[in-house]
Parts: C-alpha cells; structure tokens; sequence
C-alpha cells in the first residue's frame, strides 16, 4: 500500500483514498473514522456481488452491529430515480439514520448512485466508496460528483458530496471485463498526457505490467493518476478555469458518444477525442509529427481505438456546437503544448475540428 491520498475541501474538510492491494485494511480504516458505528448498508450491481459482497462483508464483520446490503441490476439503465427510490425504501426499513453508513461497492454507477443516495437521505448521511472498475477509482474517487440520469439527460439530477473515505483495492480489477479496464486507461494516459510527461512515459514503458494487471504497479500508476485529478480539482473546485484541463479529450469524445449513440465506451470516444485534439495542437505546430504519432500510436496497447471508418464528421460537429463550452470567439478547447502540458483555447475554428475530426477515419486503399 503507499500512503493514502489526503483530499481537503471547503471547511477544511479532508477525506482520505487509499489504493492498495485488498480490503484487509478495511476495517482499520472504518473503525478509527466511525467509533460505535450501529448500521451498515453495502449498495452494489448484480455483477460486482456477486465476486465482493461476501469478501467485503468479512472484512467489515467487526466494524457495526448490524449490516444489511441492497443489490441493483448493473449498467447505466439503473443510475436512475427509481433505483435511489429502492435505494432509500431499503434504508427506511433497516431504520438507518444520519450517523449510519453507507458504502457503495462497484463501478462509477454504483459510486454515484449510492453517493447520491447517501448524500440525499435526511439531508446526508456518512460515506464511504469502494471503487471497483478502473474508471470509477481513477475517475469518481476525487471530486465528490454524485448523481443519477434522468430521461435521456445523463447526470442531470445530481450534487457535489464528499466521502468520508475512498478505498480502492486493486487486486478486483484482475474480475474486470477487458474493454472495460482499457476505457479506463484512457482517463490514466490522459492525465500524464495533461500534467506529468515522465508518468506518460512510465505508463508506456510499463504497459505489458499494467495490462497483465499487475497489483504494484496499478497501485502505482492509480496513486499518481488520482494525485494529478486531485491537483486540478483542489486548486479548481468550481470548474471555473484550470479544472477544464480535464476535459482534454472530451469535447469530441461526447460528441463521438452521443453520434454512435453510446456503442463505444466512455474511455473508448475519449481516446478518439485525445487523438483528435492532439491532431489540432499538431496542426498549430504545437506538437511536432513524431509527438502526434507517438501519441496516437500508444493508445493501441492500452486496448484504445485510434480511427474509425467513415463517418458523418458533420454531424459530430454540430453535436460539438451544441455544447456549453462554446465561446462567441470560437471553441474553448484543450490542447496539448507538449506531451505533459496542456492548455486552453478559446479560439479553435470549424475547419481546425473538420480536420481533426476526418483524421480519425480510416482510408483503406
Ligand atoms: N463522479 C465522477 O466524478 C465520475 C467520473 C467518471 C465517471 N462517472 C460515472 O461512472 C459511470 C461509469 O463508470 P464505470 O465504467 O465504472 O461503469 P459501471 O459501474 O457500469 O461498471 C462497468 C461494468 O463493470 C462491472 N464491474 C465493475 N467492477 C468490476 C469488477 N471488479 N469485476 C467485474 N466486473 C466489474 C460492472 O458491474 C459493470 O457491468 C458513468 O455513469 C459515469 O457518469 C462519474
Ligand atoms: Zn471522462
């Protein structure tokens, strides 16, 4: 385990996000926070349960007199009302109160859903979330967004709420499904690509390690990919300058996910955005020709797609002028300086996302 990431917030508060191995730390950590704790409710998908309710359950069996778990069918479909309604009825019956806790084990939508449940019942109750997909640990463990989808909206009912503690062991991700841990390598690649070339150049040299899942060095390389969202995050917390820098990838990402109506992953449009974007700071000399390849080429490995076949690049595009992030100047947008260092623009034109949008097709001869 290294040392547990220590996150502040308004009113000096401070959570704590270990990585480390498994949960045999666990209870430590819950008994030191939560003294005389009375209940527990564990939330989870039918898929996460199924491999860690019981194991987790165990590890916990000193912390609270009474635990009792509530079991949602898995995927986005259930981030909804209707799921925090169940989640709530359940809560009512366990006769939970604001001193209970509740922890969310699973994937982001488990992280969200359960934080906004927790967060919601009488005005708050404690927290805690154990992270168990690649995304949700180096993604949802820093920030507190919490919410669920309502109607066609994603996140459109939701809140920022702190955890009292995130803990993420690693040796779970050797369960997850392999398109799902290579979308989450592309939030991993895209923090080195905005802030830290040498953990860019580490994740790359290591990727045989990490694919093969490998517990040192996922603890390693999460340690240091949730250390630079913290970074952006802490100095940022309302999203009003530097935090944008996150969104690298993402303009064109969420526009590729709406047009192929969500067939590609998250993670999976994020790297065609990645390398759309990259192809824009190549187009302003910003990087040189062997940056932008060396860049687009090393999605590969990680399992990431870097072209598609043809498509309406028209249609993407409008998505993308639809998007809050427009400007009467032009597009804010993030690019990269340099592998390691990003930048925001104001000012990226049509034909500048036509062409970094027809880079991604494929021309077969
Ligand atoms: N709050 C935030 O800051 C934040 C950030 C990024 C994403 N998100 C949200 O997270 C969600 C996506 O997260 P996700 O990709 O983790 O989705 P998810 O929770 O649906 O998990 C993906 C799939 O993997 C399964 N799974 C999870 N862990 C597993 C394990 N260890 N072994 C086997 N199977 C496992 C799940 O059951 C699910 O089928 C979206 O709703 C997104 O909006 C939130
Ligand atoms: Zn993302």
């Amino acid at each position: 385990m290294s040392d547990p990431i220590e996150v502040s917030y308004k009113n000096n508060g401070c959570y704590r996000v270990v990585v480390t191995e498994d949960y045999s730390d666990l209870s430590q950590y819950i008994r030191e926070l939560f003294p005389g704790l009375v209940r527990i409710c564990i939330i989870s998908d039918t898929n996460v349960s199924k491999l860690y309710l019981d194991t987790v359950k165990a590890a916990l069996s000193d912390c609270c007199e009474t635990m009792y778990d509530l079991v949602f069918e898995a995927g986005e479909q259930s981030k909804c009302l209707d799921t925090v309604k169940i989640c709530y009825d359940r809560l009512l019956e366990c006769g939970f109160n604001r001193k209970d806790l509740v922890i969310g084990l699973g994937g982001g939508v488990c992280g969200d859903l359960s934080a906004f449940v927790a967060s919601t019942y009488m005005r708050g109750c404690r927290f805690v979330n154990l992270p168990t997909s690649l995304l949700s640990m180096a993604d949802s463990s820093v920030g507190g967004k919490c919410g669920v989808d309502y109607e066609m909206y994603k996140n459109l009912i939701g809140q920022v709420y702190m955890p009292d503690l995130v803990y993420a062991a690693v040796n779970v991700l050797s369960t997850l499904p392999e398109r799902e841990f290579s979308s989450g390598m592309a939030e991993i690649l895209k923090a080195g690509l905005i802030k830290d070339a040498s953990f860019y150049e580490w994740l790359i040299e290591n990727f045989d390690h990490i694919m093969d899942r490998e517990s040192a060095y996922l603890v390693k390389m999460l340690d240091t990919a949730i250390s630079i969202k913290k970074f952006f995050v802490t100095r940022d917390p309302f999203e009003e300058g530097e935090r944008m820098i996150l969104n690298f990838g993402h303009t064109i990402g969420h526009a590729l996910e709406k047009y192929f109506d969500f067939r590609y992953s998250h993670g999976e449009c994020v790297a065609l955005g990645m390398v759309a974007a990259s192809k824009i700071s190549h187009g302003r000399s910003m990087l040189s020709d062997e940056e932008f390849y060396e860049i687009r080429d090393m999605f590969v490995p990680f399992g990431l797609p870097i072209s598609l076949d043809a498509y309406d690049t028209d249609a993407v595009i409008d998505n993308i002028s639809h998007d809050k992030k427009n400007t009467d100047t032009g597009l804010s947008f993030i690019l990269l300086k340099k592998p390691g260092k990003a930048v925001i623009v104001k000012d990226v034109s049509p034909e500048e996302l036509k062409e970094a949008c027809g880079c991604l097709i494929v021309e077969w001869d």
